[in-house]
Protein backbone atom coordinates (compact mmCIF):
# COMPACT_ATOMS: atom_id res chain seq x y z
CA UNK A 1 0.00 0.00 0.00
CA UNK A 2 1.37 3.32 -0.81
CA UNK A 3 1.32 6.34 1.47
CA UNK A 4 -1.25 8.11 0.69
CA UNK A 5 -3.92 5.81 0.15
CA UNK A 6 -7.69 6.49 0.70
CA UNK A 7 -6.16 10.38 1.32
CA UNK A 8 -7.90 13.34 -0.37
CA UNK A 9 -5.74 15.86 -1.56
CA UNK A 10 -6.14 19.60 -2.51
CA UNK A 11 -3.67 20.95 -4.25
CA UNK A 12 -4.31 25.15 -5.30
CA UNK A 13 -2.56 26.46 -8.39
CA UNK A 14 -2.29 22.85 -9.63
CA UNK A 15 -2.55 23.71 -13.19
CA UNK A 16 1.27 23.68 -14.20
CA UNK A 17 4.53 24.26 -12.71
CA UNK A 18 5.46 22.81 -8.84
CA UNK A 19 1.52 22.65 -8.24
CA UNK A 20 0.98 20.48 -11.16
CA UNK A 21 4.31 18.45 -9.57
CA UNK A 22 2.82 18.39 -6.32
CA UNK A 23 -0.37 17.44 -7.53
CA UNK A 24 1.03 14.01 -9.44
CA UNK A 25 3.23 12.82 -6.58
CA UNK A 26 0.80 13.22 -4.38
CA UNK A 27 -1.51 10.75 -7.03
CA UNK A 28 1.26 8.55 -7.17
CA UNK A 29 1.37 7.65 -3.18
CA UNK A 30 -2.42 6.61 -4.03
CA UNK A 31 -4.20 9.83 -3.04
CA UNK A 32 -7.07 11.40 -4.63
CA UNK A 33 -6.35 14.75 -5.70
CA UNK A 34 -8.69 18.37 -6.23
CA UNK A 35 -6.40 19.81 -9.03
CA UNK A 36 -7.41 23.92 -8.30
CA UNK A 37 -6.16 26.33 -10.58
CA UNK A 38 -7.89 29.40 -11.98
CA UNK A 39 -8.69 28.57 -15.64
CA UNK A 40 -10.68 25.47 -16.40
CA UNK A 41 -8.32 24.56 -19.50
CA UNK A 42 -5.00 24.43 -16.94
CA UNK A 43 -6.47 22.10 -14.26
CA UNK A 44 -7.89 20.09 -16.67
CA UNK A 45 -5.43 19.64 -18.48
CA UNK A 46 -3.20 19.18 -15.68
CA UNK A 47 -5.76 16.52 -14.41
CA UNK A 48 -6.03 14.80 -17.32
CA UNK A 49 -1.55 14.35 -17.42
CA UNK A 50 -2.00 13.06 -13.71
CA UNK A 51 -5.22 10.56 -14.66
CA UNK A 52 -3.04 9.18 -17.90
CA UNK A 53 -0.10 7.90 -15.38
CA UNK A 54 -2.46 7.42 -12.64
CA UNK A 55 -6.29 6.68 -13.50
CA UNK A 56 -9.26 7.76 -11.69
CA UNK A 57 -7.01 9.88 -9.62
CA UNK A 58 -7.28 13.51 -10.34
CA UNK A 59 -10.10 16.00 -10.60
CA UNK A 60 -10.18 19.31 -12.06
CA UNK A 61 -12.11 22.62 -10.50
CA UNK A 62 -11.40 25.91 -11.74
CA UNK A 63 -11.72 28.40 -8.95
CA UNK A 64 -9.79 31.48 -8.09
CA UNK A 65 -8.28 31.14 -4.38
CA UNK A 66 -8.77 34.78 -3.45
CA UNK A 67 -12.62 34.72 -4.02
CA UNK A 68 -13.70 34.04 -0.08
CA UNK A 69 -17.29 32.84 -1.40
CA UNK A 70 -15.92 30.62 -4.33
CA UNK A 71 -13.48 28.66 -1.90
CA UNK A 72 -16.30 27.89 0.27
CA UNK A 73 -18.55 26.22 -2.36
CA UNK A 74 -15.41 24.39 -3.66
CA UNK A 75 -14.69 22.87 -0.21
CA UNK A 76 -18.56 21.50 -0.37
CA UNK A 77 -18.37 20.49 -3.91
CA UNK A 78 -15.15 18.77 -3.47
CA UNK A 79 -16.97 16.78 0.09
CA UNK A 80 -19.42 15.44 -2.32
CA UNK A 81 -16.96 14.39 -4.81
CA UNK A 82 -14.02 12.89 -3.26
CA UNK A 83 -15.46 12.86 0.41
CA UNK A 84 -13.08 13.66 3.46
CA UNK A 85 -10.23 15.86 2.75
CA UNK A 86 -7.40 14.99 4.40
CA UNK A 87 -4.12 17.39 3.06
CA UNK A 88 -4.83 20.49 1.78
CA UNK A 89 -1.63 22.20 -0.51
CA UNK A 90 -1.57 25.93 -0.73
CA UNK A 91 0.62 26.72 -3.58
CA UNK A 92 -1.33 29.30 -5.65
CA UNK A 93 1.12 32.44 -6.14
CA UNK A 94 1.82 35.04 -8.40
CA UNK A 95 4.38 37.82 -9.25
CA UNK A 96 3.68 41.47 -9.72
CA UNK A 97 6.82 42.49 -9.83
CA UNK A 98 8.49 46.10 -9.73
CA UNK A 99 10.60 48.59 -7.10
CA UNK A 100 8.46 50.23 -4.24
CA UNK A 101 8.67 53.37 -5.83
CA UNK A 102 6.86 52.54 -9.05
CA UNK A 103 3.81 49.87 -7.97
CA UNK A 104 0.80 50.37 -8.19
CA UNK A 105 -1.72 49.60 -5.20
CA UNK A 106 -3.18 47.42 -7.64
CA UNK A 107 0.11 45.11 -7.55
CA UNK A 108 0.18 45.04 -4.19
CA UNK A 109 -3.10 43.96 -3.27
CA UNK A 110 -3.62 41.63 -6.14
CA UNK A 111 -0.47 39.46 -5.14
CA UNK A 112 -1.51 39.80 -1.32
CA UNK A 113 -5.26 38.54 -2.07
CA UNK A 114 -3.90 35.31 -4.04
CA UNK A 115 -0.81 34.52 -2.45
CA UNK A 116 -1.92 35.27 1.40
CA UNK A 117 -5.41 35.66 1.94
CA UNK A 118 -6.37 32.98 -0.61
CA UNK A 119 -4.48 30.71 2.06
CA UNK A 120 -6.87 31.90 4.69
CA UNK A 121 -9.87 31.34 2.36
CA UNK A 122 -8.59 27.66 1.73
CA UNK A 123 -8.15 26.71 5.47
CA UNK A 124 -10.93 28.65 6.60
CA UNK A 125 -12.60 26.30 4.27
CA UNK A 126 -11.56 22.98 4.88
CA UNK A 127 -10.76 23.39 8.48
CA UNK A 128 -14.01 22.20 10.07
CA UNK A 129 -13.31 19.06 7.45
CA UNK A 130 -9.39 18.50 8.00
CA UNK A 131 -10.31 18.75 12.40
CA UNK A 132 -11.85 15.58 11.78
CA UNK A 133 -10.22 13.93 9.42
CA UNK A 134 -7.12 11.15 9.52
CA UNK A 135 -3.55 12.37 8.83
CA UNK A 136 -4.75 16.15 8.18
CA UNK A 137 -1.99 18.21 6.45
CA UNK A 138 -2.02 21.84 5.51
CA UNK A 139 1.32 22.57 3.95
CA UNK A 140 1.81 26.22 2.93
CA UNK A 141 4.14 26.49 -0.77
CA UNK A 142 5.83 30.26 0.32
CA UNK A 143 9.39 31.01 -0.56
CA UNK A 144 12.98 31.93 0.30
CA UNK A 145 11.94 35.13 -0.71
CA UNK A 146 9.79 35.65 2.52
CA UNK A 147 12.54 34.54 4.74
CA UNK A 148 15.52 37.06 3.08
CA UNK A 149 13.28 39.63 1.00
CA UNK A 150 13.98 40.22 -2.47
CA UNK A 151 14.84 44.09 -4.65
CA UNK A 152 11.24 44.57 -6.94
CA UNK A 153 9.20 42.22 -4.73
CA UNK A 154 7.86 44.11 -1.66
CA UNK A 155 4.58 42.85 -1.99
CA UNK A 156 5.84 38.92 -3.02
CA UNK A 157 7.82 39.11 0.02
CA UNK A 158 5.37 40.62 2.35
CA UNK A 159 2.59 37.72 1.00
CA UNK A 160 5.08 34.89 1.39
CA UNK A 161 6.57 36.06 5.15
CA UNK A 162 3.08 36.61 6.04
CA UNK A 163 1.96 33.31 5.17
CA UNK A 164 4.95 31.93 7.00
CA UNK A 165 3.41 33.64 10.12
CA UNK A 166 -0.04 32.41 9.14
CA UNK A 167 1.63 28.80 8.76
CA UNK A 168 2.70 28.94 12.39
CA UNK A 169 -0.03 30.32 14.17
CA UNK A 170 -2.40 27.86 12.35
CA UNK A 171 -0.16 25.07 13.32
CA UNK A 172 -0.85 26.25 16.76
CA UNK A 173 -4.15 26.62 16.62
CA UNK A 174 -4.91 23.06 15.34
CA UNK A 175 -2.53 21.13 17.03
CA UNK A 176 -5.19 20.44 19.40
CA UNK A 177 -6.60 18.71 17.02
CA UNK A 178 -3.47 17.08 15.54
CA UNK A 179 -3.74 18.92 12.11
CA UNK A 180 -0.02 19.73 11.34
CA UNK A 181 0.58 23.25 9.06
CA UNK A 182 4.52 23.59 8.21
CA UNK A 183 5.70 25.65 5.24
CA UNK A 184 7.95 24.36 2.43
CA UNK A 185 10.38 27.31 0.90
CA UNK A 186 11.93 26.83 -2.35
CA UNK A 187 14.46 29.06 -3.67
CA UNK A 188 14.78 28.95 -7.55
CA UNK A 189 13.23 26.22 -9.05
CA UNK A 190 12.51 26.24 -13.16
CA UNK A 191 8.84 26.74 -14.06
CA UNK A 192 7.22 29.41 -15.60
CA UNK A 193 7.60 32.09 -13.34
CA UNK A 194 11.08 31.60 -13.32
CA UNK A 195 11.87 31.37 -16.77
CA UNK A 196 10.21 34.78 -17.24
CA UNK A 197 13.42 36.04 -15.46
CA UNK A 198 16.01 37.65 -17.80
CA UNK A 199 19.42 35.69 -18.39
CA UNK A 200 21.75 38.15 -16.69
CA UNK A 201 19.02 37.77 -13.56
CA UNK A 202 19.10 33.98 -13.79
CA UNK A 203 23.16 33.88 -14.06
CA UNK A 204 23.69 36.21 -10.99
CA UNK A 205 20.65 33.59 -8.81
CA UNK A 206 22.75 30.85 -9.68
CA UNK A 207 25.86 32.47 -8.36
CA UNK A 208 24.49 32.82 -5.18
CA UNK A 209 22.72 29.25 -4.99
CA UNK A 210 25.41 26.86 -3.17
CA UNK A 211 24.53 23.73 -5.34
CA UNK A 212 25.53 26.42 -8.47
CA UNK A 213 21.94 25.21 -10.18
CA UNK A 214 18.14 25.93 -10.00
CA UNK A 215 15.68 23.28 -8.42
CA UNK A 216 13.27 21.25 -10.12
CA UNK A 217 9.57 21.05 -9.36
CA UNK A 218 10.21 17.02 -8.45
CA UNK A 219 12.26 18.78 -5.64
CA UNK A 220 9.61 20.57 -3.99
CA UNK A 221 7.07 17.83 -4.64
CA UNK A 222 9.06 15.16 -2.62
CA UNK A 223 9.45 17.53 0.36
CA UNK A 224 5.58 17.86 0.10
CA UNK A 225 4.89 14.12 -0.44
CA UNK A 226 6.94 13.73 2.85
CA UNK A 227 4.39 15.98 4.83
CA UNK A 228 1.50 14.92 3.47
CA UNK A 229 2.31 11.11 4.59
CA UNK A 230 1.90 9.61 8.33
CA UNK A 231 5.46 9.97 8.95
CA UNK A 232 5.76 13.09 9.25
CA UNK A 233 3.36 13.55 12.14
CA UNK A 234 5.39 15.04 14.58
CA UNK A 235 6.61 18.17 12.49
CA UNK A 236 4.38 20.80 12.90
CA UNK A 237 4.90 25.08 12.44
CA UNK A 238 7.82 24.95 10.58
CA UNK A 239 9.30 26.20 7.13
CA UNK A 240 11.51 23.49 5.24
CA UNK A 241 13.43 25.81 2.99
CA UNK A 242 14.06 23.72 -0.42
CA UNK A 243 16.55 26.12 -2.08
CA UNK A 244 20.24 24.58 -2.69
CA UNK A 245 21.64 25.72 0.40
CA UNK A 246 20.59 29.81 -0.47
CA UNK A 247 19.39 30.43 3.11
CA UNK A 248 21.51 28.50 5.19
P1 LIG B 1 3.32 28.97 -11.93
O1 LIG B 1 3.03 30.39 -12.29
O2 LIG B 1 4.03 28.10 -12.90
O3 LIG B 1 1.94 28.24 -11.50
C1 LIG B 1 1.08 28.83 -10.60
C2 LIG B 1 -0.26 28.15 -10.66
O4 LIG B 1 -1.12 28.81 -9.73
C3 LIG B 1 -0.95 28.22 -12.02
O5 LIG B 1 -1.60 26.99 -12.26
C4 LIG B 1 -2.01 29.32 -11.80
O6 LIG B 1 -3.16 29.14 -12.60
C5 LIG B 1 -2.34 29.11 -10.35
N1 LIG B 1 -2.91 30.31 -9.75
C6 LIG B 1 -2.37 31.55 -9.71
N2 LIG B 1 -3.22 32.39 -9.10
C7 LIG B 1 -4.30 31.66 -8.73
C8 LIG B 1 -5.51 31.97 -8.07
N3 LIG B 1 -5.80 33.21 -7.65
N4 LIG B 1 -6.40 30.97 -7.85
C9 LIG B 1 -6.15 29.71 -8.26
N5 LIG B 1 -5.01 29.36 -8.89
C10 LIG B 1 -4.10 30.33 -9.12
O7 LIG B 1 4.10 29.06 -10.54
P2 LIG B 1 5.18 28.05 -9.88
O8 LIG B 1 6.53 28.53 -10.22
O9 LIG B 1 4.81 26.65 -10.12
O10 LIG B 1 4.96 28.42 -8.33
C11 LIG B 1 4.08 27.72 -7.48
C12 LIG B 1 4.22 28.26 -6.07
O11 LIG B 1 5.57 28.14 -5.65
C13 LIG B 1 3.85 29.73 -5.96
O12 LIG B 1 3.19 29.96 -4.73
C14 LIG B 1 5.19 30.42 -5.97
O13 LIG B 1 5.15 31.66 -5.32
C15 LIG B 1 6.04 29.40 -5.22
N6 LIG B 1 7.46 29.52 -5.48
C16 LIG B 1 7.97 29.31 -6.74
C17 LIG B 1 9.33 29.43 -6.94
C18 LIG B 1 9.97 29.18 -8.26
O14 LIG B 1 11.19 29.33 -8.35
N7 LIG B 1 9.24 28.78 -9.30
C19 LIG B 1 10.24 29.80 -5.85
C20 LIG B 1 9.60 29.99 -4.59
C21 LIG B 1 8.26 29.84 -4.43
Amino acid sequence: MSSLTNKVAVVTGGGRGIGQEIARALAAQGAKVAVVSRSASSCGKAAEEINAAFPGSATAYAVDVADHAAVQELAKTIGEDLGTVNILVNNAGITRDGLLMRMKEEDWDTVLDTNLKGAFNTVKAFMRVLMKAEDPRIINIASVIGLIGNAGQTNYSASKAGLIGFTKAVARELAGRQVTCNAVAPGFITTDMTDELPDAIKEAVVSKIPLGVFGETKDIAEVVTFLASPAARYITGQVIAVDGGMTM
